[in-house]
C-alpha cells in the first residue's frame, strides 16, 4: 500500500494528501511524494496494458476508485525510417495519439477524475486548449459526474465535437486560453468543481508520469539519451522529469542525471523558449498565434519549472514556424504512419531542428513524444494538401490517371 502527502515546490512544507493544491506558507504549489512499497521490475510485468499498471506510483489509494477508459501502454515505435531520413540510429515515438480520447491527456484527466471520486466529488471540470476538454469528459461520463469545460471558442472543429459528444457542459469563452483558465479557475472554487488542472493539478499531473514510466520499461528498464516534448503549460514536460526520478528512486533505472530534455514549442507561443535564449525568467505572450492551437498557452503555469528541468537535465528549448510544423506532420505520417496533431508535428519539426544542430549524436536512444492524434486538427493541413479532384466512376478515365 502507497502512502502519500503533499509538500511545497519551493518552501517544502509538507501537508496532508487532501483537495488543496497551493502552500498556505507561500503560495508555492504543491507536488505529491510517496513512501513507496516495495517494488522489482517484475511487479509490473504481467499487469493490465493500460497505465493502471503502475497503480503504486500514482496517488489514487483505493482501487475502487479507478475511473478507467483503457489510456495508456500506447506504443512506443522504433522510426527506423524517419531515423533513416534524420540520420538517427536510435529513434522512437511514443504514440500517445492512440489513446481512447486520442491524446495524452487522458493520463492527467484519468487520474484527476480518479482522485475526484477519492475526495467525494461528483463535478469536474477543466481550462482546455482543447484535448483536455475530451479527456476530462469522457472520464466525467465513465465516472457519471457532470463536466465543465471552459475553452477559448476558437479551437478546432474535431476537438469541440468530441467534448461536446462525451455529454461536457462546454463554455466557448471569447478570449485566449489564459482567459478561460482564470475564468474556470473562479468557477471551481466557488462553485465546489474539481477543476482537473488547476484546483486538482497537483494530482492530475501525475498522471503524465505514466509518460516516463512506460518509456523506461518499453525500452527494457533502460534510461533515453534524448527526449523531445511539446509544450503549452509545461506539466507535462515537468512530470516526465519527476516520473524519471521517482524509477530510479525505486532502482528500477539507473542515474536519470545524464539525460537530455528539449522544450518544444511553436514559434507565435513560444513563452519558455523565448526566455530560455534570454535566460530570464518566462514573460507571457498575450496573443498566441499559431496553427498549434494545442500549445497555445501564453502564461505557462509551469514555465518557470520548465527553464529549471531544462537546465538540470543539459537541455534546449526550440521553436519552430506553422511551415515547418506542417511539413513535420506530413514527415512523420509519410515514414512511420503516424498521424498527428500540430502539437506533434512541433516536437518533430524540433527534433529535425536538433539533429540538423548536432545536439543529438547519431546514436543517442531519442523519444519524441507525439501526443495528439492528426484527425483532431485537420484545418491547417486542408490548406496546403491538395484537394482530390472528383472524377466520374469511369474506369477507363480513372484508369488514365493512375501511373
Ligand atoms: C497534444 C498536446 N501536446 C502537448 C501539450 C502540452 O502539455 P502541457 O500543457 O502539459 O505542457 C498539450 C496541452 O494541451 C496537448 O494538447
Ligand atoms: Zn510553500
Amino acid at each position: 500500500m502507497t502512502n502519500i502527502s503533499l509538500q511545497c515546490r519551493e518552501c517544502k512544507k509538507e501537508y496532508d494528501a487532501t483537495f488543496k493544491y497551493i502552500c498556505d506558507e507561500c503560495f508555492g504549489p504543491l507536488d505529491v511524494r510517496y513512501d513507496f512499497p516495495t517494488i522489482n521490475k517484475d511487479t509490473f510485468a504481467s499487469r493490465e496494458q493500460t497505465y493502471w499498471r503502475y497503480l503504486e506510483l500514482l496517488p489514487i489509494l483505493e482501487k475502487s476508485n479507478i475511473v478507467s477508459i483503457g489510456a495508456g501502454m500506447t506504443p512506443l515505435l522504433k522510426a527506423e525510417k524517419l531515423g533513416q531520413k534524420l540520420g538517427l540510429n536510435n529513434l522512437y515515438i511514443k504514440n500517445d495519439s492512440v489513446n481512447p480520447t486520442f491524446s495524452f491527456k487522458d493520463r492527467p484527466a484519468g487520474i484527476a477524475v480518479s482522485k475526484a471520486k477519492e475526495f467525494g466529488l461528483s463535478a469536474v471540470g477543466c481550462a482546455s486548449t482543447g484535448n483536455l476538454a475530451s479527456a476530462t469528459a469522457a472520464h466525467a461520463a465513465k465516472a457519471g459526474f457532470s463536466c465543465h469545460v471552459f475553452a477559448p471558442s476558437d479551437i478546432e472543429h474535431a476537438k469541440i465535437t468530441q467534448a461536446l459528444s462525451y455529454g461536457a457542459n462546454y463554455i466557448a469563452v471569447d478570449g485566449t486560453y489564459d482567459d478561460a483558465n482564470r475564468i474556470a479557475a473562479q468557477i471551481g472554487d466557488s462553485k465546489g468543481i474539481g477543476i482537473v488542472n488547476i484546483n486538482m493539478r497537483t494530482y492530475y499531473v501525475e498522471g503524465s508520469k505514466t509518460l516516463a514510466f512506460e518509456v523506461a520499461e518499453q525500452l527494457g528498464w533502460k534510461v533515453p539519451d534524448q527526449l523531445v516534448i511539446p509544450v503549452g503549460s509545461g506539466a507535462m514536460l515537468n512530470a516526465i522529469c519527476k516520473g524519471f526520478e521517482e524509477l530510479q528512486s525505486l532502482s528500477l533505472i539507473d542515474d536519470v542525471s545524464s539525460m537530455c530534455i528539449t522544450a518544444a514549442q511553436p514559434q507565435g507561443c513560444a513563452p519558455i523558449v523565448d526566455a530560455f535564449k534570454k535566460n530570464s525568467s518566462v514573460v507571457p505572450v498575450e496573443n498566441p498565434d499559431t496553427i498549434a492551437k494545442s500549445l497555445a498557452i501564453g502564461d505557462p503555469g509551469d514555465g518557470n519549472y520548465v527553464l529549471k528541468r531544462l537546465k538540470q537535465y543539459n537541455g534546449f528549448a526550440e521553436e519552430c514556424t506553422n511551415k515547418e510544423i506542417l511539413d513535420a506532420i506530413l514527415l512523420l505520417a509519410r515514414t512511420e504512419g503516424v498521424f498527428t496533431e500540430p502539437a506533434g508535428g512541433v516536437a518533430v519539426a524540433i527534433l529535425k531542428k536538433l539533429v540538423e544542430e548536432g545536439k543529438i549524436d547519431k546514436n543517442d536512444t531519442t523519444i519524441c513524444y507525439v501526443t495528439g492524434n492528426g484527425l483532431k486538427a485537420t484545418e491547417p493541413l486542408m490548406e496546403v494538401l491538395q484537394k482530390p479532384e472528383v472524377m466520374q466512376a469511369d474506369v477507363a478515365k480513372i484508369s488514365a490517371v493512375i501511373r
